[in-house]
């Protein structure tokens, strides 16, 4: 009998109607669009607006389409994994909320917080319970609302991120799947890329919301070099222990952060420009949201059988590859 692998039955997204642009953040910023586009590859970004929507409304959008068009009850899901650095409330975890507000009454599920590497991670582990026999039916989400922890006074980072996320049904399979992972992580990552406050170390106070701590803080120039390295790294590692060259890959899919990140792996993988996946133009970085995101936009040039390769880097640092042949 063949091993039993996860496959990705199902994939949908959610990104919120409204879009800001690099003229829009001319305005608010001293920036440009030239220099947003040559250094990042961005146009524009979606952002969600609304009194009381939380990561949890798209999460929610996405999951409920996956379903439908899975042709899923809600109640045959048994754990759904949510991987985002924005849930709803530092707790209870959103996984709970989406299973309850969708009827997936069955579901035991969690939150995964490894930045933008989360989705990986999540898939990863997902695939590790239907390969134990133990689960049929597994939904991983990746979904981030980052407009709710950007500042939008600080130029460095305001142009990079966006709002959007995705979700894909796992279940067995004897042909296709998740094959491999490697995961990475090092915790000389925190002082670059992190939230000064808000968190248990400096609990939210009138002091730390005035000094603007509730935002990402990135040093870019240090997080660029990590993520070009450990990115390439942890995709020449995955081609290698699986025996693949270029020719054997059909395309990567790798977190839309940078286009300059991503061309720098492709590069190291000696990947022809065809192979290689971008959408990070129309929708920036969406942290969770990045690698769902590509799958639904680009899942009918997919065939049956193809070699897709997945990769991220994130803050923590966190970071990972993953092979997977596409079957559906
Ligand atoms: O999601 C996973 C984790 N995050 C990432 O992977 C992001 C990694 N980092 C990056 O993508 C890049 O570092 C950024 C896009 C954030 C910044 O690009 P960079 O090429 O590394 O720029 P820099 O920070 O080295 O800044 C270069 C110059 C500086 O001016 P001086 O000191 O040379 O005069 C900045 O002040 O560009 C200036 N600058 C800007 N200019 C116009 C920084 N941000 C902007 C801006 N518009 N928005």
């Amino acid at each position: 009998m063949n091993k039993v692998r996860a496959a990705i039955t199902g994939v949908a997204t959610c990104v919120p109607d409204d879009v800001l642009t690099n003229q829009d953040l001319e305005k608010m910023v001293d920036t440009n669009d030239e220099w947003i586009l040559s250094r990042t590859g961005i146009e524009t970004r979606h952002i969600l607006k609304g009194e009381g929507k939380g990561v949890s409304y798209m999460a929610e959008k996405a999951v409920k389409e996956l379903l439908e068009k899975t042709n899923t009850d809600p109640k045959e899901i048994e754990l759904v994994i949510f991987a985002t650095v924005t849930p709803d409330h530092i707790f209870p975890a959103t996984a709970n909320k989406i299973s309850y507000n969708l009827g997936m009454s069955n579901a035991w599920g969690f939150d995964l917080e490894a930045a933008c590497s989360g989705f990986l991670y999540s898939l990863t582990l997902a695939s590790k319970m239907i390969e134990t026999g133990t689960h049929k039916k597994v939904l991983v989400v990746g979904a981030d609302k980052m407009s709710a922890i950007i500042d939008y006074q600080d130029r460095a980072t305001c142009i990079i991120f966006g709002d959007g996320g995705g979700a894909v049904l796992l279940e067995p399979d004897e042909e296709n799947g998740i094959i491999d992972s490697v995961l990475g992580a090092d915790g000389i990552g925190v002082q670059f890329l992190h939230m000064k406050a808000g968190g248990s170390i400096k609990p939210p106070s009138i002091e730390s919301v005035q000094a603007r701590e509730h935002y990402v803080y990135q040093e870019g120039k240090t997080v660029f070099k990590f993520a070009v390295t450990n990115m390439a790294d942890s995709c020449e590692k995955i081609m290698q222990r699986n025996n693949l060259g270029a020719n054997d890959i059909s395309y990567l899919l790798a977190h839309q952060a940078n286009k300059r990140i991503i061309d720098a792996t492709a590069n190291r993988m000696g990947l022809d420009q065809n192979k290689v996946l971008y959408n990070i133009q129309r929708y920036g970085n969406t942290t969770n949201g990045t690698i769902p995101l590509l799958m639904g936009d680009f899942e009918s040039k997919f065939k049956k059988g193809d070699n897709l390769i997945l990769a991220a880097f994130g803050g923590g640092f966190t970071w990972g590859a993953t092979y997977l042949k596409w079957a559906i």
